[in-house]
This record gives C-alpha cells, sequence and structure tokens, in this order.
C-alpha cells in the first residue's frame, strides 16, 4: 500500500505522461526494492495491499502448512515478479493460473505467470506451502524459533520469509487476515484483533485481523500455551495482552510491565499525537533469546526483560515505536535512526516523568559516559551500516541528537516536529534526510550541521563541539 500526494497540475501532467505499458513491454519486476543494506530485501514491480494467510501449525512436528493470497498491483508490466520467502512451495496461481515458480538465492521465489501481466492492474497471487520452518537456515539462522510448546516468529529486519511469502520490505506495508489452526488446547497470538475462533476435529482455528497498513517485519506470530488478557482503554481501544504460561519467576513482573501498556498509550498519544491502530497489547512467548520487537498493535517481548522486576521502560520502548517504526517506518535500512533514536528519546521522556533523571541528564551522561577511544564513536547513527543497525550507538547516540535539536529550537517547535512527522507521514515512510528537512522547515532554523554532528560523524564531538551544537 502506498499513499502518494500529488499537487492537481503534477497530476495531470503525470496523466498524460503515464501510458501504461502494455503487456508486450512486460519485463521481470527486480530482486529486489533498491535497499543499499538488504539489497534482496523486497522486490519491483508491484504493490500488495493486503496478505490473507490460511495456516495450520503442529508443533509436536514444527510442520507449517499455508495458503497465502495476496492482493498486488502491478507498477509496471511483468513477464515474471519474485517474492521473498524461504519455505518449500507446492503450487502458485496468478489470477487463478497456474503459474512456474523456482527458487533463486536464498529467499527469492521467481513466478512466471503463464501471460505477461500489463501495468497498473489488481492480481491475485496464491501460494501453497508446506514445511519445517526452524530447519530453514540463511547463513545458519532461522528467525522461526520453536519454544517447548509451540513456537514464535518475530525479527527485524527480516522474519516473514520464513511463514509467509511477502514484498519483505517496510515501503510496502498492506493489511492482513491472519488464519492459524493449532492443536486443541494451545492459543495463537498475531497482530491487530481476534476476531473469531472455532474449533473442530481436534483442532483450534483463530482468525486474525490488522486493517491499518502494516510493514511485514511487524508481522508476527505466536503459537503455544498463553494466558490471555483483555480489556479496552479509556479511550476504547481493545487492549489484548498475552503470557506465555510458562514465564516462571518473571511471570508476574512481566505481567507489572505489559498491563501498563495502556497507560503509556495515553501519555504517549500527548507527545506524539493520535495512537494510530485501532488495537494494542503486547506479549511474552517463553524463549531463552533476549530482545524485544515492536510488533504492530502487539510488541514481544523476551522473559528475560522482565528478570529484574518490572521493566516499563522497555514497553514505553515498543510502545513508542508504534509512532516510530510503525506508522512511520524507515524508507530504506540505513535509516533505522528515525526509529531507535525515537524509542529511547521515548524512554528518557518517561525517566523525566517518573523523576528518575531529566532527558538533559540522560544525554550528558550518555555523552560523558563513553571516552571517545571507545569504538561506539565510530557508528554514524544515521548510516550505521548493516551489521551495526542495532547498536546501541544508533539508541544512545541517536537520542542525543534529539536531545540537541530540543535545546537548538525550544520546546515548542521539538514537540511540533515530533508530532507534525507523525501526522505528515501517517502509514507511510520517512528516511533520516526527510526528518532534518522536516525539522528545519519546522523550526525555520538550519539543523543540517547539528544533524551532521550528532549522526553522520565517526568520532566523539569535543565538548566545544557538542555545546554548540545542541548539549
Ligand atoms: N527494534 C527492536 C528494538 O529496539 C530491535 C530488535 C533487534 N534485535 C534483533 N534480534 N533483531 O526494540
Ligand atoms: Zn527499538
Amino acid at each position: 500500500m502506498r499513499h502518494r500526494l500529488i499537487v492537481p497540475s503534477a497530476a495531470a501532467a503525470l496523466m498524460l505522461l503515464a501510458v501504461p505499458a502494455s503487456a508486450a513491454d512486460a519485463t521481470p519486476g527486480a530482486p529486489g526494492a533498491g535497499d543499499s543494506y538488504y539489497p534482496t530485501s523486497g522486490n519491483g514491480g508491484y504493490d500488495v495491499s493486503h496478505y490473507d494467510l490460511r495456516l495450520k501449525y503442529q508443533p509436536a512436528t514444527d510442520r507449517l502448512d499455508g495458503t497465502a493470497t495476496l492482493t498486488a498491483t502491478t507498477t509496471q508490466a511483468l513477464s515474471r515478479f519474485n517474492l521473498d520467502f524461504t519455505l518449500k512451495v507446492s503450487e502458485v496461481l496468478v489470477n487463478g493460473r497456474p503459474s512456474a515458480f523456482t527458487k533463486t538465492g536464498d529467499h527469492e521465489l521467481e513466478i512466471t505467470p503463464p501471460a505477461p501481466l500489463p501495468e497498473g492492474k489488481q492480481i491475485t497471487v496464491v501460494v501453497r506451502y508446506s514445511d519445517i520452518p526452524s530447519q530453514v537456515k540463511v547463513g545458519g539462522y532461522s528467525a522461526w524459533q520453536r519454544t517447548p510448546d509451540g513456537a514464535v516468529v518475530a525479527n527485524e529486519p527480516e522474519s516473514a520469509a520464513w511463514w509467509f511469502p511477502s514484498n519483505d520490505h517496510p515501503r510496502d506495508k498492506a493489511t492482513y487476515d491472519i488464519s492459524v489452526a493449532v492443536p486443541d488446547g494451545l492459543q495463537t497470538v498475531s497482530n491487530g484483533e481476534l476476531k473469531s475462533q472455532s474449533s473442530k476435529l481436534g483442532w483450534t482455528r483463530y482468525n486474525w485481523r490488522a486493517t491499518k497498513p502494516q510493514a511485514t517485519y511487524l508481522t508476527t506470530l505466536a503459537i503455544g500455551k498463553f494466558d490471555i488478557v483483555t480489556d479496552k482503554t479509556a479511550g476504547g481501544l481493545p487492549v489484548l495482552n498475552a503470557y506465555s504460561k510458562d514465564l516462571g519467576d518473571n511471570y508476574d513482573s512481566a505481567k507489572a510491565s505489559i498491563e501498563r501498556t495502556s497507560e503509556v498509550i495515553d501519555w504517549e498519544s500527548t507527545v506524539f499525537g493520535p495512537y494510530p491502530f485501532n488495537a494494542i497489547g503486547g506479549y511474552v512467548p517463553n524463549v531463552k533469546t533476549g530482545y524485544a520487537l515492536e510488533t504492530q498493535t502487539r510488541p514481544y517481548y523476551s522473559p528475560s526483560s522482565f528478570s529484574g522486576g518490572a521493566n516499563v521502560s522497555v514497553v514505553v520502548h515498543e510502545l513508542a515505536h508504534q509512532w516510530f517504526g510503525d506508522n512511520v517506518s524507515v524508507k530504506n535500512w540505513r535509516d533505522i535512526w528515525v526509529n531507535e533514536g525515537f524509542a529511547t528519546y521515548a524512554q528518557w521522556l518517561w525517566s523525566a516523568k517518573e523523576g528518575e533523571g531529566t532527558t538533559q541528564e540522560l544525554a550528558d551522561y550518555a555523552y560523558s559516559s563513553v571516552p571517545a577511544d571507545n569504538p561506539f564513536w565510530k557508528v554514524k547513527p544515521g548510516d550505521p551500516g548493516p551489521d551495526n543497525q542495532f547498536h546501541g550507538a544508533v539508541y544512545q547516540r541517536g537520542a542525543i541528537a534529539l536531545q540537541a535539536l530540543r535545546n537548538k529550537v525550544g520546546d515548542a517547535a521539538f514537540f511540533k516536529i515530533l508530532k507534525g512527522w507523525q501526522a505528515d507521514r501517517k502509514f507511510g515512510n520517512g528516511s533520516v534526510q526527510d526528518f532534518v528537512q522536516h525539522a528545519e522547515k519546522v523550526s525555520g532554523k538550519p539543523l543540517q550541521k547539528l544533524f551532521d554532528v550528532w549522526l553522520f560523524t565517526d568520532s566523539k564531538p569535543s565538548a566545544a563541539v557538542a555545546a554548540e551544537y545542541g548539549i
């Protein structure tokens, strides 16, 4: 799903120029979306608007059977096109017609319909598949994690390819229906709302629906024994939280953190603007891995986040991503600062509100506690490289950049910048440079140098430079 703003006169000019390519001019869709960090992520030639996933999962054998139906629109005349997928495929239909398919590279499914597809047409692609996802490894890695009672899939930047075929890049957002059958007695967790569930022949089918544009990596699924807690926020938003029954000592601290979701959402709405989606919650599967992820409307938390007691800060971080990351997503993966810098700054704002240190104190500490010879300062938050996307510098130095901006433009302009970024790019994407331009426009101040100092310099800014440029 893409949203474009075209001024009327430009639109008229485009209509004269844009003669749709006929099927005779059809060429293959690109095998990547043009992302410099992940050249094979996403694909060219079409735009997906909806994924309908009908799945069945047996935890005992880790067998996943699926039928994915994608509704898409071609953006060029296509002789063939790619989806990103790692699992074994048995059949592909394009507009109801059996189509040739082959696996190329690590996770490309190349599809050749019997006849070329014209530009600007809606297409329906059905992919049937069956595999043991945890055993499908790319570079030794599978995003599908088995748990003692089920499985979970949640990872950034890549996870979709281990459970559904997609255009796996945050620039192509879509809505989702996710229907999963699991053995009776098990629950499932996914995005959006649980619309219905029913049981037959020993299997329970859960039907999840996410009706707001959602990036592929923010789409999640868990299967296992969960306690499900539902509620409504003061504003009427449905809340669904899910806790694995096997969290042991971390169960109570997880609950004490995640049950504060509506309070945090209400507070963040006052800082960032209206909550963009129509459901919220969080879930904790019984995994050993240690990260959290801002899966849309339903963040994923590791039990280890709660091993020191309640950790509301991680909840604040993942919920801030519902705005910065999910509503407004990166244009390219190099733009990761537009996610992580802001989610970290939200934690600093929360700290200030809770009387646990002001944002200025935290920025000063982040700056002064890391010596100049620490490799931390080698990482440029504005272009950290694929290996350092989630380096502490993107988070901490990334948040310093925002404190510097706030000091330079003042509180009124700063919070207007944050809210405007959300409103202007609703359900869309933005790059680091887009943010710099947006901040300059709203504040009326030249800010490129400030952002160069904090985001694009591979050494520690001197105390004098730090003072001149914001902190
Ligand atoms: N966006 C996540 C967060 O900061 C980062 C997850 C990175 N970890 C991973 N294993 N991919 O909340
Ligand atoms: Zn984050």
